[in-house]
């Protein structure tokens, strides 16, 4: 069996408490075939920066400091100031200047540099996500063989946004260095289809395979991540009776919970979430203190100025939004700027009424299936989700709306409050089956099945 090589910006290592799903996803696959971690050590080191491995088991990690210039231009610059908002199709967002971009490129080869000499032929390459778009083509250029997967994590716009990025035909062309490239959905696979097609002059075959115009060959297919909902569904029963979400229960004192778990970025629509919640209690007020909106919010990416504008932005609305509406034992958006376990959000989920999902462009959201996953089936609270997450595709019995109206949002919660509870049951049976189906294990199999192919 072929040994597994994992290269990611972020790598979790086994001894960290708080592995997210696709962490977990990468341990097990590493685990099962024995393997290679390689990336970002998440540290910024000062000069040279040396290699550092771990082992655990049968797996290694190799992790790389940056140093303060490659963090500034590489992660800050380049990659979140830049490709991030251009991904997610707010170009008046993107900030691009040459030397970010020369520094992602400066920091793709250093990886390249320092992983090909860690390689084996028969090794399976599986790249992930927008920080490493130029890291297949550059193992290739240091005479890489191996089979190279690579998979986005986040959304990929058309041609007509793609090629506003300065430099973009130095960059996305880079993909071609890839045996297989994932997308999650098939807008996605779209998009990158017809930028092959128009910049590359690339020829899209019936079997779904690109053919470029030097006879190089690459798969590229849809693989919608998933969640380990068996997992968070034990945990949501377990977490039920827990501390922490006996606490919020008590805290709610009978009112309806509407929850939301999100990144503070940008792209979540969290202040047309905030106003909609205002135009809620000022159209209905005969829910004024009968429902809580609890928004769960652990701040993220501050050294990139649009992350601290954000921030100020939602201080500001919530602020302006509880002053309205507050009594004196009610506020109507409890808003927490910070983590939870993956348990503790599983009970937060299992007794919440709403799920409100409502990101203005996304990858997928996990958080949509995380919240069907945790619902206990006899009384299952109602998901709200933008028909601009990577979810919409496959979870079509949620309540579906555009969050760039807060019309839609608002008649989406008093749809969610009166709603059924035989239709709640059925619209979650069919979602929770298909979380359960295409699950994170489905996922990373499928993948590495058709790379290996
Ligand atoms: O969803 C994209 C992503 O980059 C993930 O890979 C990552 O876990 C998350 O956003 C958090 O971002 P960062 O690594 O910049 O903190």
């Amino acid at each position: 069996m072929s040994r597994l090589v994992v290269v990611s910006n972020r790598v979790a290592l086994p001894t960290e408490s708080r592995a997210g799903g696709l962490a977990s996803a990468m341990q097990a696959a590493l685990a099962e075939m024995g393997g290679l971690w390689f990336g970002w050590s998440g540290k910024i080191g000062d000069g040279e920066c040396a290699l550092r491995t771990e082992y655990s088991g049968n797996v290694e990690y190799a992790l790389v400091d940056l140093s303060r210039t490659d963090y500034q231009q590489f992660y800050l610059g380049f990659a979140n100031g830049t490709l991030w908002p251009l991904l997610h199709f707010r170009p008046s967002l993107l900030d691009y200047h040459r030397e970010d971009f020369s520094g992602y490129c400066r920091v793709n080869r250093m990886f390249a540099q320092r992983l090909a000499p860690l390689l084996r032929s028969d090794d399976v390459v599986w790249i992930h996500d927008y920080h490493l778009i130029p890291l297949a083509a550059e193992l290739r250029a240091l005479g890489v063989a191996a089979r190279i997967g690579f998979f986005l994590h986040i959304p990929l716009p058309p041609p007509e946004l793609l090629t506003i990025l300065p430099h973009h035909e130095q960059l996305f062309p880079a993909l071609a260095g890839c045996d297989l490239i994932g997308l999650q959905t098939s807008s996605d696979r779209e998009a990158l289809l017809a930028y092959f097609r128009r910049q590359m002059q690339a020829t899209v075959h019936a079997d779904g395979s690109v053919e470029f115009p030097d006879g190089r060959r690459v798969e590229v297919d849809v693989f919608p991540i998933g969640i380990d909902a068996a997992k968070v569904a034990e945990l949501a029963r377990k977490a039920a009776t827990s501390t922490a979400t006996q606490r919020l229960v008590r805290s709610l004192e009978g009112r309806e919970l509407a929850l939301s778990v999100d990144r503070l970025d940008y792209s979540k629509g969290l202040p047309q979430r905030f106003e909609a919640v205002a135009r809620f209690l000022t159209r209905h007020p005969e829910w004024r203190s009968r429902i809580s909106f609890l928004q769960i919010a652990p701040p993220s990416r501050e050294d990139v100025p649009e992350y601290r504008d954000l921030r100020s932005r939602l201080e500001r609305i919530a602020g302006a939004t509880n002053g309205r509406y507050a009594e004196p034992d009610w506020v109507p958006i409890r808003y927490v700027n910070r983590s939870f376990s993956q348990a503790t959000l599983a009970g937060f989920y299992r007794v919440a009424d709403i799920g409100l999902v409502t990101p203005l462009r996304d990858g997928m959201n996990l958080v949509a299936k995380e919240f069907v996953a945790s619902q206990p089936p006899d009384d299952p609270g109602v998901l709200v989700l933008s028909s601009f997450a990577g979810a919409a595709e496959h979870l079509h019995e949620a309540i579906i709306i555009n969050p760039l109206d807060p019309e839609d949002i608002v008649e989406s919660f008093a749809r969610a409050l009166a709603m059924p509870l035989p239709e709640r049951r059925e619209r979650w049976r069919a979602m929770f089956e298909e979380v359960r189906r295409n699950d994170i294990a489905a996922w990373r199999t499928a993948f590495l099945q058709r790379l290996q192919a």
